[in-house]
């Protein structure tokens, strides 16, 4: 591949043992991680709650790294300023929650923090059309949100490709994330099909390895011959 990407691995932390939170991001951070992608549910948009900003205030603490911050949520917009000041760096909103997008998204930006969407799975991404150019991240769902450990949907890697050509068409700036069922099976189809930041919870924080081991053969997987 010419110019291709750095691949970027953003562990999911829903997998994590909350009981030893920052110990697991820790982890994740040595082992090389890109991202701490940190999943806020609401019981509402997605039926589990999960975090809210104090615990992102405190593993902030643990890391250095950018903490990738997803809002399973409605009404994001009454949220996002508590998620950027527990130290926050992408803060990416469900398109399916916001009735102004664009407002989301600016709000996001001037709390200078980088701003992302999230379509599911069943949506399409000529909903992004118009915002595209203002986003740093486009997170694509692999799985309906809310819950870890669901297997990835395979008519993803079309949308994935789709999205891909737009971009590059465009030449706009925004990472293109894939979160839900990422593992090393299914990793380097999705790279190849144009995502450029992989989420991945149960097989960083589930498996029987421990998070380098896994970090380490998530990232392999990408190489591996037929892969
Ligand atoms: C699902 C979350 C994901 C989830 C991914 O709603 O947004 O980030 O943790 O989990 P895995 O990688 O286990 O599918
Ligand atoms: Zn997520």
């Amino acid at each position: 591949m010419k110019n291709s990407p750095k691949i970027k691995i953003a562990p999911s932390i829903l997998s994590a043992d909350f009981a030893r939170l920052g110990e697991q991001v820790q982890e994740a951070d040595k082992a090389g991680a890109d991202y701490i992608h940190v999943d806020v549910m609401d019981g509402r948009f997605v039926p589990q709650i999960t975090i809210g900003a104090p615990v992102v205030a405190a593993i902030r603490k643990w890391t250095k790294l950018p903490l990738d911050v997803h809002l399973m949520i409605e009404s994001p917009e009454r949220q996002i300023e508590q998620f950027v000041k527990a130290g926050a760096n992408i803060v990416t909103v469900h398109q399916e929650t916001c009735q102004h997008i664009h407002r989301c998204v600016q709000m996001i930006t001037d709390l200078g923090c980088k701003a992302g969407v999230s379509i599911n799975p069943a949506t399409s991404i000529s909903v992004l059309d118009e915002i595209l150019p203002e986003v740093n991240l486009v997170l694509l769902m692999t799985v309906n949100p809310g819950f870890a450990g669901q297997t990835f949907i395979k008519s993803s890697l079309d949308k994935i490709a789709r999205l891909r050509a737009e971009i590059d068409r465009r030449k706009l700036k925004a990472e293109l994330e894939v979160d839900g069922g990422i593992n090393t099976s299914t990793a380097s189809s999705v790279v190849k099909a144009g995502a450029t930041v992989l989420v991945a919870g149960a097989a960083i924080y589930n498996g029987q390895d421990n998070v380098k081991e896994a970090i380490r053969k998530l990232r392999v997987s990408l190489y591996a011959p037929g892969g």
